[in-house]
């Protein structure tokens, strides 16, 4: 058991709540050892032992809330404590350290302080207070052989900075996370994007909640501009998506950028994947209705990533069926266009979890977002499902009293389409089946009532405007006439 080694993680602090299930993840992915050390989770490191340097290296090649990873040399809360651990341990290792202290190995240290700031010449005082440090070779401040990290914390509250650093630390930089893929990959300069494209450092961390690995088959449901195909892709997944909307798959819909008029011919999901050299990882994007699955039952993904619609930048609807025709669709004699009708959130994530439960392989993970009003959520509304444990469930703010959890579910059971229908029935008690109304208005007032208030208001100008003696141009009249085959 002697190569356990103690590293710091140096986190990035922002969506502070997915670190904890990130790096669960990582680690159940590629069967790490690890242990941590420190118990408050949203400080910016941690103190992490991890069986040897190799598995600490592979959690740092997928980690994306990681910044820098440090071989820990010294740790205490008091800074004559502090430089007398640091002497012992280089003095202790010198057989392993000394490489690192030799004259040709040009350095650099870096000193950190969280939660006070210090001026340059302060940091320099810090560095001259380990002059004990025997260290030989020369300063490269652009590219060091060996780069040293010096941290000081001085707590989280700004409000309310202790007297003294609560925590100082010292070690070896032996990693960066993978944070450079949130620039790589952002938005800002992705071929095809739109309203409700999913940024890229929420992609990422989706695909890691995901557990993608090489070779992986990933399924998005509700695909859109294919922002979690190109972050699975990107960790080496086989990609495959559907949507409703032909214009959106198509690329044809209105763009979203203010720069921009209309939609360049080339733009679209694949070559989004193209642009970042995953083209070969594309299988295709299709369009369908995901209440009417068109799948094969015995297809089996490895994972599915999605962001399904909450009704408030994109409409949640599903395609009406013939059977359940709305009491205003046109006669039988008349062209037959399928009519779409509301999705309620409690279907669309009962139909989700069911799916998953049908198609993701044992151990396959589902990883989707949810919207909740603050106010309503309670762990008990959360979707489930039988074959699927919720094995985590992190929070990100939205606007107002709004926000969305992250939730991940994984198989444990495998599915048998012969077992009673009860026996796999997803429970789906959320209640936020009127996020879109409550987000808008608070109001409980359904898309169908919406739409025949507003017509009904449309058809009340049409009747004032012929009172007036106006005639309706070429567009309006058609809709006008609409109107009136609503109400006749
Ligand atoms: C939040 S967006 C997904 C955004 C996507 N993650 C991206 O990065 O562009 C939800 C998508 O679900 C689609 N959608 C809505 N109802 C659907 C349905 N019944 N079946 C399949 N897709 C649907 C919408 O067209 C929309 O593109």
């Amino acid at each position: 058991m002697g190569n356990w080694r103690k590293f710091i993680l140096w986190f990035a602090q922002e969506h502070v709540d997915f670190r904890v299930q990130e790096f669960e993840s990582l680690i159940k992915m590629f069967g790490l050892q690890a242990r941590r050390l420190t118990e408050q989770t949203r400080k910016p490191f941690w103190v992490v032992e991890f069986r040897d340097t190799d598995s600490a290296l592979l959690y740092a090649s997928r980690s994306i809330s990681l910044r820098a990873m440090i071989e820990l040399y010294a740790h205490s809360h008091k800074l004559p404590e502090f430089h007398q651990r640091l002497r012992n341990h280089v003095t202790t290792n010198w057989n392993s350290l000394a490489e690192y202290f030799r004259v040709e190995a040009s350095f650099k240290i870096v000193v950190e302080t969280y939660n006070k700031h210090f001026s340059q010449r302060e940091k320099v005082e810090k560095i001259e207070s380990m002059d004990y440090l025997q260290i030989e070779g020369a300063v490269n401040l652009k590219k060091p052989e060996v780069e040293w990290w010096y941290i000081e914390f001085w707590g989280l509250d700004p409000t309310a900075v202790p007297p003294e650093p609560e925590d100082i630390l010292f070690g070896r930089l032996v990693a960066h996370g993978q944070r450079h893929l949130i620039k790589e990959l952002s938005l800002k300069h992705r071929k095809f994007i739109g309203n409700t494209s999913m940024d890229a450092q929420l992609s990422l961390l989706m695909a890691n909640q995901a557990m993608v690995r090489k070779g992986d088959l990933v399924f998005d449901p509700f695909v859109g501009t294919g922002s979690l195909l190109v972050s699975a892709a990107k960790w080496g997944g086989y990609v495959l998506g559907a949507d409703i909307d032909y214009m959106m798959v198509h690329a044809r819909c209105r763009p979203s950028r203010i720069t921009q008029k209309v939609r360049e011919k080339d733009e679209s999901i694949r070559a989004n994947l193209q642009q970042y050299g995953c083209a070969d990882r594309y299988m295709d994007v299709v369009v369908a209705d995901f209440s009417n699955p068109v799948w094969h039952p015995r297809i089996s993904f490895d994972c599915i990533i999605t962001d399904p619609p909450y009704g408030i930048r994109e409409a949640t609807e599903k395609v009406e069926k013939k059977a359940s025709a709305k009491a205003n669709t046109r006669s039988e004699s008349m062209v037959h266009y399928p009519s779409t009708s509301h999705y309620s959130l409690q279907s669309l994530y009962g139909d989700l979890l069911e799916f998953s439960a049908k198609h993701l392989r044992l151990g396959g993970r589902l990883v989707c977002w949810i919207p909740f009003h603050s106010e309503d959520y309670d762990p008990k509304m959360l979707p489930q499902h039988q074959h699927l444990n919720l094995v985590a469930n992190s929070e990100q703010q939205l606007t107002g009293n709004t926000a969305r959890r992250l939730l991940t579910y994984e198989k444990c059971f495998e599915y048998s389409p012969t077992e009673p229908l009860l026996g796999g029935i997803t429970q789906v008690p959320t209640p936020s089946q009127d996020f879109r109304d409550r987000y808008f208005n608070n109001a409980l007032e359904s898309r169908q009532e919406r739409r025949m208030r507003k017509a009904e208001l449309r058809e009340q100008a049409r009747v004032e405007m012929n009172a007036r003696g106006k005639i309706p141009t070429d567009g309006r009249s058609k809709k006008c006439d609409l109107n009136k085959a609503r109400f006749v």
